[in-house]
């Protein structure tokens, strides 16, 4: 219906005589020094439907090193700017900005399913995270607190305040097209920073669609840069000496070539990488809600998300009848394009996506995982033309095995069986990841235990291992991250250098550390 609409509006657009539209995909472009245009190679990609990839949805520019050159001098201009507007009225933008989303929700999460495929349920969600950051970010704009504490000398005052850094580089990746930018823009912005926007290649037409409302908002548009792109734009962001600041979101493997560059660089760097979480569930668990719980932590989202469920640690007790049901339930889920209403489980993002689970099927199978359910391409009917995959299962997975340690970001399940609440721990311990954990149990003890002792930066408890909220701090340990998060109040650190003012006015010179408040007073 809706797309109906759209199109019966354009028609009424078009006057009488008026030539038709050309035919061909829509034409994308790079939002660089404050216009829309192409990248200065003329290179385009194509982007797809993964649900099916006769749909194309549009071209957008590849860009390269030039192209990110000249973003970074314009959001260099802008940041000279938007660095001295006050944070309340930057923190006004983002009202602004979450107000517009809350408008545009359906229309968003319409364009994000069509180029990404999870169900409009899960895209909607998605918007709303935005939502969510928006308005959290414009009430930072009036808390962007210091710390005044005592001088250890008379008349004197010691403060602490923050200062924008500078041009941030943003590398986001496909599965939150619009979540994961706003986590990372809306505090850059809020503490005066401007951007350069990467946004993954399989996403450009919500990042796109991001940038217009930033623009509608009031944002100055030399604060926001939009470059189109792949790995050679993200590159060239990372190498750029004049962006001090970089975020990226993606893979463990890319993170480290980032670090390597940032490290070098003395950049300031946040790195969102892999995950390999696991839900546990006690032989005294509700098991119905667990049940639910790793249904949509394991298979929300096709599995690709860094906090996907993609281990099942299972109390000997409970676990063939708990494997049983889930089976049951798992080989009832509707694959299918998201837009389409009862669509559980939308495709893979591409094919090397797909291609990856495939490989994993071998292994698994080489190693002796047993396969309870799916582990193929589906391809029936409607499916024909996406990136389909049965939701998986695998059961009798050793610990340590290439399948229970390694991220492969689709619907697969690793099922371990486990004899002890310590044993589970072990388990979820010990893997490179350290992202979410999840622990279904009546027992208050060993819910406190598992908040404790399993190594995740976000434990649930009685919950599935997705689901972050925006206003709390969001990331993960071990290779998952490198010490920073994102989201609440803790990514207001990253996006501003603390400094520190004295005033002494006792009108002589005191020596810190010499003299002190056991000298005689006057
Ligand atoms: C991610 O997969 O990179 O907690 C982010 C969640 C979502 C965010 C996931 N709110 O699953």
């Amino acid at each position: 219906m809706a797309s109906l609409a759209k199109t019966d509006q354009r028609r009424r657009k078009s006057a009488p005589g008026s030539r038709p539209a050309p035919a061909g995909p829509r034409v994308f472009h790079n939002f660089v020094a404050g216009q829309w245009g192409p990248a200065i190679s003329q290179e385009t990609f194509a982007n797809v439907n993964p649900a099916d990839t006769r749909d194309i949805i549009g071209t957008f520019p590849r860009s390269g090193a030039a192209d990110v050159d000249r973003a970074v001098r314009s959001a260099q201009r802008g940041f000279d700017r938007w660095r001295r507007t006050p944070a309340p009225g930057r923190g006004d933008v983002l009202r602004r900005v979450g107000d517009i989303l809350v408008r545009r929700k359906d229309e968003l999460a319409d364009i994000m399913t069509r180029e990404m495929g999870k169900p409009l349920a899960e895209t909607r969600g998605d918007v709303q995270e935005g939502i969510d950051t928006a308005y959290y970010a414009a009430t930072m704009g009036r808390q962007l607190f210091g710390h005044t504490v005592p001088s250890e000398l008379r008349a004197k005052w010691a403060m602490s305040f923050r200062r924008p850094i500078g041009v941030c580089g943003i590398i986001t990746p496909f599965n939150f097209p619009l979540a994961i930018p706003t986590w990372k823009m809306f505090p850059a912005l809020v503490c005066g920073n401007a951007c350069v926007f990467k946004p993954a290649e399989d996403v450009p037409h919500t990042a796109t669609m991001l940038v217009e409302i930033f623009l509608e908002a009031g944002l100055p548009p030399d604060v926001m840069q939009l470059v189109h792109g792949d790995a050679e734009a993200g590159a060239a962001i990372v190498a750029h000496p004049d962006i001090p600041v970089v975020s990226f979101t993606g893979s463990t493997e890319t993170g480290r070539r980032i670090g390597e560059v940032c490290g070098r660089m003395h950049k300031r760097l946040s790195l969102e990488m892999g995950g390999k979480n696991a839900q546990i569930v006690l032989d005294d668990a509700d098991l119905d809600l667990a049940l639910e719980g790793v249904l949509w932590g394991a298979f929300g989202t096709t599995g690709q998300r860094c906090t996907a469920t993609s281990r099942l640690i299972l109390h000997q007790g409970i676990h063939d009848g708990f494997l049983e049901r889930l089976t049951d339930r798992v080989q009832a889920l509707r694959l299918g394009d998201g837009r389409r209403e009862g669509t559980d489980v939308g495709p893979l993002i591409h094919a090397a996506a797909r291609a990856k689970v495939e490989e994993y099927v071998e292994v698994a199978q080489h190693e002796g995982a047993h396969l309870v359910t799916g582990g193929r391409r589906a391809t029936s009917g409607a499916l024909a033309h996406g990136f389909f995959f049965q939701p998986t299962i695998f059961a009798g997975v050793q610990a340590r095995s290439r399948l229970e340690q390694e991220e492969i970001f689709g619907p697969v399940l690793s099922v371990i069986r486990v004899a002890s609440l310590d044993e589970a721990i072990t388990v979820n311990n010990d893997v490179a990841y350290g992202l979410s954990s999840s622990l279904y149990t009546r027992d208050v003890n060993a819910s406190f235990r598992a908040l404790t002792d399993l190594d995740t930066g976000i434990t649930y408890v009685n919950a599935p291992t997705i689901g972050a909220e925006a206003h709390l701090p969001f990331g993960g340990v071990k290779q998952t991250g490198n010490g920073h998060r994102e989201g609440g109040w803790q990514v207001y650190d990253f996006y501003s250098e603390t400094k520190v003012g004295y005033v002494d006015f006792s009108g002589t010179l005191q020596r810190a550390q010499i003299d002190t408040y056991l000298g005689t007073p006057d």
